[in-house]
């Protein structure tokens, strides 16, 4: 796990290839494994492999989407607010889960931020990505990871670059 966490980077630009159904797979079981508040599992995820959809999704903000444009895959990560009060944590969490795991299997992936971002004047980003994948009006949007064989090449962070200094002892 450690070797893992210390090459994980956000990757944000994609090769033009697919990803294998066994990997995706995979993908599902870890975020359906992801601890839950009382186990109450308050998640919904859509998986899009559909390029116009995933080009859609691309347009969920101003800032910040856009490169969701080339990947292969999305996660749209949904929470039911009415079943749990800590799903924003368990989202979160599922989220993270995705991502991991997703390195593990040598993919890359990004977190696009949903929930309390707007599209536009008008609507919000949750709205416009309820509306692309017709979620219910029922369900938070939560974040959208974006997923895919890496077309960057990034070094994890360094050791001597971690903020230590964020750590305290037996008392801040
Ligand atoms: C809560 C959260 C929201 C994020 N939202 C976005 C986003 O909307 N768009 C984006 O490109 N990256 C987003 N990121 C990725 C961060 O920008 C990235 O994790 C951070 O810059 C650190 O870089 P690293 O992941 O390569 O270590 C988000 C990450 C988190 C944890």
């Amino acid at each position: 796990m450690i070797d893992i966490l210390r090459t994980r980077r956000s990757i944000r630009k994609f090769k033009d290839r697919k990803i294998e159904e066994e990997k995706i797979e995979i993908i599902r079981e870890a975020m359906l494994r992801s601890p839950s508040g009382r186990t109450r599992n308050p998640w919904r995820f859509v998986f899009v492999d559909n390029k116009d959809l995933i080009e859609k999704l691309s347009k969920a903000k101003e800032h910040g989407s856009a490169f969701m444009k080339s990947a292969a895959l999305a996660i749209a990560v949904c929470g039911d607010e009415k079943e749990s009060d800590t799903w924003i944590e368990d989202c979160s969490i599922a989220a993270v889960f995705s991502q991991l795991t997703a390195h593990s299997l040598g993919l890359g992936s990004c977190w696009v931020h949903i929930r309390n971002r707007k599209h536009s004047d008008e609507i919000t980003s949750e709205e416009y990505v309820r509306g692309v994948l017709s979620i219910p009006e029922s369900l938070r949007v939560h974040s959208v990871i974006a997923a895919g064989y890496s077309d960057e090449e990034k070094d994890g962070i360094p050791k001597d670059e971690l903020q230590y200094d964020k750590i305290k002892y037996n008392g801040f």
